[in-house]
């Protein structure tokens, strides 16, 4: 059983693939290297450059390597862009995934996992978000995550695939420097840049309904993210039945972005005081996931804390 994993050579889809490749399992990935890099695949990895809206390439891979399932995680992932560019979001994600789930009904795959994210729940008013929260996203990234996990659901029940949706909470951390985030557009990261400038880290708004006033996450290590996958894969190539699951993978736990920051001040050495600015437009008060139907329906659990996010984060970014 041999796993096509889009989006395997960037920083989820590389720890990913790592994973998958450590637990013996054949996986192929695809990725167009638009902000992936092949030096995140293990040796003996087959990389396939190129797009998911290339249904020719798609067909090819999945009957030349005998796929049978996918991983899907290639896609556009930064909110604010997707304001800026919401067609290039919905082709990008929405057309992206059409192609790859119309190349695998026709070539036979039976099991297909989804990258989801918490951004198909928008405001939550819940302290614990559940897979059954309502969902109104509030930005085109997250309308294309939950209208693809309509996309998916429909399709697996139409052609009798089977289907797991991750809706994944705020990803940090890294499990080498290889596989690290390059990117700077989350808290983490951010925080580093401004650090490593000589600036005070930024906190967007303490005025919120929280405990310390300032926006409360679910911050979860990529690792564990790629063991969800992991999970869920080894779920897929063992049912026995169809199945069709949407999951949350988060830990369950609020940490504030001043909790966040003094952590980030420990682990780096460097006490430079946040300065606050007034709130980032779009930023729900408090996002946090019941991680409880993902424990039972794949016996995942988180197994790193704040602190392993941030120091594996730091390391790696001292190498940069
Ligand atoms: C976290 C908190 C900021 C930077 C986004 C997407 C979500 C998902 C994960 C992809 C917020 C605050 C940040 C800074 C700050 N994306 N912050 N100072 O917005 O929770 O989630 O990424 O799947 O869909 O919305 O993540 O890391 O941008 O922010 O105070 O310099 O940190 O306001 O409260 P967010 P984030």
């Amino acid at each position: 059983m041999t796993w096509l994993i889009t989006g395997g050579a960037g920083y989820i889809g590389g720890h990913t693939v790592h994973q998958l490749a450590e637990a013996g399992r054949p996986v192929v990935v695809l990725d167009d290297l638009s902000s992936g890099s092949p030096d995140r695949l293990p040796d003996g990895v087959p990389l396939v450059v190129g797009s998911t809206l290339d249904r020719a390439l798609l067909d090819r891979t999945v009957r030349e390597h005998g796929i049978t399932g996918v991983v899907h995680i290639a896609a556009k992932k930064q909110v604010g862009e997707s304001v800026a560019e919401p067609l290039l979001y919905y082709r990008e994600n929405l057309t992206g995934l059409q192609t790859v789930l119309a190349a695998a009904v026709a070539g036979g795959v039976r099991n297909v996992v989804f990258s989801s994210s918490a951004a198909v729940y928008g405001m939550p008013d819940v302290d614990l978000v559940t897979e059954s929260t309502p969902c109104a996203p509030i930005n085109p990234y997250g309308e294309t995550k939950l209208a693809g996990e309509w996309l998916v659901n429909s399709v697996g029940r139409a052609h009798g695939l089977s289907t797991v949706s991750l809706r994944y909470f705020n990803v940090a951390g890294t499990s080498s420097p290889r596989l690290a985030d390059d990117g700077v557009s989350n808290l983490v990261p951010m925080a580093f840049q401004r650090l490593t400038d000589g600036q005070a880290p930024l906190i967007f708004g303490d005025d919120y309904d929280t405990p310390d006033g300032t926006c409360v996450r679910d911050y979860i290590h990529v690792a564990d993210i790629a063991a969800a996958h992991v999970a869920a894969v080894h779920r897929l190539d063992t049912a026995t039945e169809p199945l069709s699951l949407t999951l949350n993978i988060g830990r369950g736990e609020g940490v504030s972005v001043a909790e966040m920051l003094a952590v980030i001040a420990r682990v780096t050495g460097n006490p430079t005081a946040p300065e606050v600015t007034p709130r980032r437009p779009g930023d729900p008060a408090r996002v946090v996931a019941a991680a409880d139907l993902i424990h039972h329906e794949l016996d995942w659990k988180a197994r790193y804390d704040i602190d392993a996010m941030v120091t594996s984060a730091w390391n790696a970014w001292q190498l940069r």
